[in-house]
């Protein structure tokens, strides 16, 4: 059984499908690049091909370089047609992110900012985007990710906290025993029944450890991984706290959002993965 079942999808694309709130807030909350971005950005040069994976109304397109071609690319039509009300510098394709309609090594970078947790299928969007960049390019990945095997995005119900964490940490030990690829799927985000909080429609529980190792199999090279706190550190009990979690290899870079660049080698590989649904 697919772990996120097809009317479940489709249930999801009608969402982005059908709020412009969602896109209107992203677009309030970016007025200008963040500082995530920034780094993000800093690896693109005039006269490079970019595609935005999961670009909503292309906000990305106003701070690439003006000399980039940029494609933003996204399953929603009205975020398409807002970046287009807006005059969004660039193109625009619509589709599915598990099925990139790009030719392999055609592009010199996938960009994607706060996307990778609602990919449905995240192993299959991860090598579809390395597939498409040509060797020596790269993935530029920020977004929300969940180290911890207690912390969950709000698409799950909080009354599953001790269940889901259970399950998580069962899975972190067997992934770093056994070295396969695992990925945590919401099968029924919240956003379904309940109505739209951030990231109440999360559908893959991004964890950047095994994102990076799932990139390093298929053949990347990882130049940056690091957490972006959404906050300053706290003090006393709960900063000693963090500290001794972050001694464990697997939650070094727990807390926050993740940012990750990975840089494509001259073969790749397909390494076989699982979705495994809380
Ligand atoms: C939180 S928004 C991020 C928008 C933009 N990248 C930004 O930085 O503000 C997530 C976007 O991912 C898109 N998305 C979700 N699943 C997708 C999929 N399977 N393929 C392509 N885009 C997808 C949604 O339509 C939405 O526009």
């Amino acid at each position: 059984m697919a772990p996120i079942a097809d009317d479940n999808r489709r249930r999801l694309a009608d969402f982005w499908d059908s709020s412009r709130s969602y896109y209107e807030q992203a677009a309030a909350a970016n007025p200008e690049a963040s500082p995530e971005r920034q780094v993000l950005l800093g690896y693109l040069r005039d006269g490079q091909t970019i595609v935005d994976l999961g670009c909503g109304s292309c906000e990305n397109a106003l701070w690439v370089p003006r000399g980039c071609r940029y494609i933003g690319f996204d399953v929603s039509t009205a975020a398409l047609v807002m970046a287009n009300e807006q005059g969004r510098p660039g193109v625009r394709v619509r589709g599915d992110g598990a099925l990139l309609p790009f030719a392999s090594e055609s592009v010199d970078a996938v960009l994607s900012t706060y996307a990778l947790e609602h990919f449905h299928d995240p192993g299959r969007t991860f090598l579809e985007a390395a597939r498409i960049v040509r060797p020596g390019g790269y993935l530029l990945f920020t977004g929300s990710a969940w180290d911890l095997p207690y912390e969950m995005p709000p698409s799950l119900d909080p009354g599953r906290r001790l269940e889901v964490a259970v399950r998580r940490l069962g899975r972190h030990l067997l992934s770093g025993v056994d070295g396969r690829h695992r990925f945590d799927t919401v099968p029924e985000p919240r956003v379904l029944t309940e109505g739209y909080v951030p990231d109440a429609d999360a559908v893959h529980v991004t964890q950047s450890w095994l994102l990076v190792r799932f990139l390093r199999a298929a053949g990347l090279e990882i130049v940056e991984h690091r957490s972006l706190p959404h906050g300053p550190e706290p003090g006393g009990a709960r900063g000693l706290y963090r500290k001794a979690l972050r001694l464990v290899p697997l939650w070094r870079r727990a807390w926050g959002n993740t940012l990750l660049v990975a840089r494509r080698g001259p073969e790749l590989s397909t390494p076989s993965y699982e979705l495994l649904p809380l």
